[in-house]
C-alpha cells in the first residue's frame, strides 16, 4: 500500500489544472477553468475545473471529483495507478507500507524491471530517430511502410541495431543488473556470452494499460525464411501475453468515446488504423483472443468488432474469439476484409473516409455473419448446414442474457430458414449439457452484465443528498429558521407557537436529525456527514481542496458534483449574480426546514408500512395496539405536511 503521507504529499503538490490540462484543453472563465468534455462529443464545453477548489465537474456526462477521480476516468487508473501517475509527473517518492518483506522485494524487483524495459524503450527510440544507421535502416524501414512521424512518436517505436550486444552494454553501463536483463528477456545468456534478443530488428514497445513497457515485439526487416518474422519479449513478472493488448494504452480513450472496440491481428494494423482516425482499435497479436484480454475491454465498453482477414486462416481466428467474448456478456461485431486484405494493406490503399465507410457498412453481428458463411459454404450441402446450425447454436448457447439468446434464436430462424421450434430445441440440448458439464458451482458472478435500468429518483437519497449539499455549502452560515414552541396560553392549558429561532445550519440539521435518531442510509452520506460535523465541530473553516483529500473518490465525486452544480448555477445566472445568491442564502433556512420535515415525513411513512405489514401477521391482542400506533404515526404525518409549503415527495 501506497504511505498516507505519500498520498498526501500527492493531493498537495498536484495541481488540478495542471494535470487536466495534459488531456483537455482548458480556457479561464471567471475563477474556473472551462473545456470540452473528454467523455462526450460535445460542441460547447461543459467541463468545468475550479482551481480554487482543486474539482472538476463534467456536466456532459455528470462525472465529476478530485485530481486522483480525473485519472480513473480519463486514464482509467485503478488508485494507486493513479498516485503513481501523479507521484512521478511532480518528481515524490513513492513510499509503501504494509508490505510483507516478501511483497516489497517482489514489487521493487517489478519496478527495477519496468525501470530497465523504460530504458530500453528510449534507447531503442533514440537509436531509431538519432543514429545514422537508426535513420538509414530502421526509420526508412517505416517510412516505407507508411507510417507518419506522430505514430513512431505516439507507438515509441524503435529500432535494435545490428550489433551483438548494443543495449546489453548500454544497459550496463547505465547500472541496470544483468540478471533483469535476463529475466525480461532483453538479453540472451549463452554460456558466458551475452547477446540482444532484438537485435538489428525494428521494436514495437508493448505498454500496459497505464502507459509503462512491458515488453516488446520486434520485425525482422529483411525476409528470411531461417527467422521469425517477429520476436516478442518471453513471459517475465511484468509481461504476460495472455492478459496484454497492444495497443489499448493508445486506444483507451477512444475506446470508452466511441463505446466500440475494433480487434485487429497484428502490430501494423494497429498502427495503420490510428492513422486513418480510426483510434479505438487494439490487437492480440497474432495469439487467440483470452478471457483476461476480453476483461481488460470490458472495462471500456461492451462492444467489440474483430476485424479479420477474409481468407480461411483469418476466419477461424475469428470465430475462436467470438466465444470468449459471448460468455464475457459482451457483444461481437465482425467485419472481414476483401480477399488477402488485411486492416494495414486495405488502410494504405484506401482514403481513411472509404475505410470509415467499408467498416460502417461491412461490420455486421456474428450470427448474421455466420449465417452468411453458411451460405457461400454449404449451398447444397445439407450436412455441412446441419453443422453449421450447430456450431451457431452453440455459441448462442453462451450468451449469459436469455433475452437476448432468445432474439438470436429468431434472427437466426429467419436467416437460415429453420424452424425456431428447432432450434430452441437444440439450444436447450445443449444448455443441459453445458449444465451437468459444469455441475459443480461453475456459476460466473462477474460475467452477468445485465444493464441495469436508470434508477428512479429515490426520494430519501434526494433528502440526504440536500443534507450534505447543506452542509457543503452553508454549514457555517447563521440562518433564521420558524419552529413550534409550546407555551402555556391564558386559559392554563398549552399551544403551539411559531418562533423564529436563529442558528447555525450544520447545528440545527445535527440536533434535529439527532432528536430523530436518523441516519443516514448509505455508508458514502453518512460518512460525509460525520466528516463535515467534524469540521464544524472543531470551529474550522471547510476548506474543500484539503477536506476533500482524505475522501473516497465516491464520496470526493458527490462533494463536486454538488459544489460544482452550485458554481454553474451562478455561473450561468452571472448577470443575476446578486439577486441570485441573496435570494438563495434568504432561502437556505426554507429549503434546511423542507428537507428535514420531508425527511421526518419519508421515515414515518416507513414506519407506518412496516406497522401495517406486522398487523396482517400478528394475532388478535395485539391488532389494535399495533392500529393506535399506525394512527398516532398518521396524524403525526399529517401535522408536519401541514408546516410543509408544499409535499415534496
Ligand atoms: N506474430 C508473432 N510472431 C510471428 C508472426 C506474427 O508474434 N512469427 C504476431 C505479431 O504480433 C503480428 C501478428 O502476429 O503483428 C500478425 O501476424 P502477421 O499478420 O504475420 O504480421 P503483420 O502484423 O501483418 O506484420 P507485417 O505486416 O509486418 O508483415
Ligand atoms: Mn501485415
Amino acid at each position: 500500500m501506497i504511505s498516507k503521507s505519500t498520498i498526501d504529499l500527492v493531493f498537495e503538490t498536484s495541481r488540478l489544472e495542471e494535470v487536466i490540462g495534459d488531456f483537455v484543453q482548458l480556457k479561464k472563465s471567471g475563477s474556473n477553468f472551462k473545456g470540452l468534455s473528454p467523455f462526450s462529443n460535445e460542441k460547447t464545453p461543459s467541463f468545468m475545473v475550479s482551481p480554487a477548489k482543486q474539482i472538476w465537474k463534467d456536466f456532459s456526462s455528470g462525472k465529476g471529483g478530485n485530481v486522483v477521480a480525473f485519472l480513473m476516468e480519463h486514464e482509467h487508473f485503478t488508485y494507486p495507478e493513479a498516485i503513481k501517475f501523479l507521484a512521478k509527473k511532480y518528481n515524490i517518492e513513492v513510499e509503501e507500507t504494509q508490505q510483507t518483506d516478501e511483497q516489497k522485494e517482489a514489487a521493487s524487483t517489478r519496478e527495477s524491471l519496468y525501470a530497465l524495459t523504460d530504458f530500453a524503450q528510449s534507447f531503442f527510440s533514440k537509436i531509431l530517430t538519432e543514429s545514422e544507421k537508426g535513420k538509414a535502416i530502421g526509420l526508412t524501414y517505416f517510412q516505407e511502410r507508411g507510417f507518419t512521424p506522430a505514430s513512431i512518436e505516439n507507438f515509441h517505436l524503435g529500432y535494435s541495431p545490428s550489433e551483438w550486444s548494443a543495449l546489453t552494454t548500454a544497459a550496463i553501463d547505465a547500472g541496470y543488473k544483468e540478471e533483469y536483463l535476463i529475466s525480461t528477456g532483453l538479453t540472451i545468456a549463452k554460456e558466458d556470452k551475452r547477446f540482444d534478443r532484438f537485435k538489428g530488428r525494428v521494436i514495437f514497445p508493448i505498454h500496459s494499460m497505464s502507459g509503462r513497457v512491458m515488453g516488446f515485439g520486434g520485425r525482422i526487416l529483411k525476409l528470411d525464411k531461417q527467422a521469425a518474422k517477429y520476436i516478442n519479449s518471453p513471459e517475465s513478472e511484468i509481461y504476460q501475453k495472455s492478459k496484454v493488448l497492444y495497443g489499448l494504452y493508445q486506444a483507451k480513450q477512444h475506446i470508452a468515446k466511441q463505446d466500440n472496440c475494433y480487434l485487429v491481428e497484428g502490430y501494423t494494423d494497429v498502427i495503420q488504423m490510428h492513422q486513418a482516425g480510426i483510434q479505438n482499435v487494439v490487437s492480440s497479436s497474432g495469439t487467440a483472443l483470452t478471457p483476461d484480454q476480453v476483461r481488460l475491454i470490458r472495462r471500456l465498453t461492451s462492444n467489440i468488432t474483430l476485424l479479420f482477414d477474409g481468407d480461411a486462416a483469418g476466419l477461424r481466428a475469428a470465430m475462436r474469439g467470438v466465444d470468449i467474448i459471448l460468455e464475457a456478456g459482451m457483444h461481437v461485431a465482425i467485419c472481414t476484409f476483401p480477399n488477402g486484405e488485411d486492416p494495414d494493406s486495405f488502410v494504405r490503399g484506401n482514403h481513411p473516409d472509404q475505410v470509415k465507410d467499408y467498416l460502417q457498412e461491412n461490420a455486421i453481428d456474428f450470427i448474421q455473419f455466420k449465417a452468411k458463411l453458411l451460405a457461400e459454404e454449404g449451398k447444397n450441402e445439407p450436412i455441412r448446414k446441419a453443422e453449421t446450425i450447430r456450431e451457431i447454436i452453440q455459441s448462442i448457447a453462451i450468451i449469459p442474457d436469455a433475452i437476448r439468446r432468445e432474439i438470436y434464436i429468431q434472427s437466426c430462424s429467419s436467416l437460415m430458414d429453420v424452424s425456431e421450434e428447432v432450434l430452441f430445441s437444440t439450444l436447450a440440448q445443449l444448455t443441459q449439457k453445458n449444465k451437468s458439464k459444469a455441475s459443480q458451482p461453475r456459476q460466473k458472478p462477474g460475467l452477468k452484465v445485465v444493464d441495469v435500468p436508470k434508477q428512479k429518483v429515490d426520494p430519501r437519497y434526494e433528502l440526504e443528498r440536500n443534507i450534505i449539499s447543506l452542509l457543503l455549502l452553508y454549514g457555517q452560515e447563521e440562518v433564521a429558521f420558524e419552529d413550534v414552541v409550546m407555551q402555556p396560553n391564558d386559559d392554563g392549558g398549552i399551544e403551539f407557537k411559531p418562533t423564529e429561532i436563529r442558528a447555525k445550519v450544520y447545528e440545527k440539521i445535527y440536533l434535529d436529525l439527532q432528536q430523530d435518531e436518523v441516519e443516514l442510509s448509505t455508508v458514502n452520506f453518512r460518512e460525509l456527514y460525520n466528516a463535515l460535523l467534524l469540521v464544524y465541530n472543531s470551529q474550522k473553516k471547510l476548506v474543500i481542496e484539503t477536506f476533500i483529500q482524505d475522501l473516497t473518490p465516491e464520496q470526493a465525486h458527490q462533494v463536486s458534483s454538488i459544489i460544482m452544480q452550485d458554481e454553474n448555477n451562478v455561473l450561468h445566472d452571472w448577470e443575476r449574480k446578486d439577486i441570485y445568491i441573496k435570494d438563495k442564502k434568504s432561502e437556505i433556512g426554507k429549503w434546511l426546514q423542507q428537507t428535514i420535515l420531508n425527511l421526518r415525513c419519508l421515515l414515518i411513512q416507513d414506519k407506518i408500512g412496516v406497522l401495517q405489514s406486522q398487523t396482517s401477521e400478528n394475532q388478535e391482542q395485539t391488532h389494535a395496539e399495533i392500529l393506535e400506533e399506525v394512527n398516532a404515526y398518521v396524524g403525526l404525518k399529517k401535522s408536519l405536511s401541514g408546516r410543509l409549503d408544499r409535499v415534496l415527495f
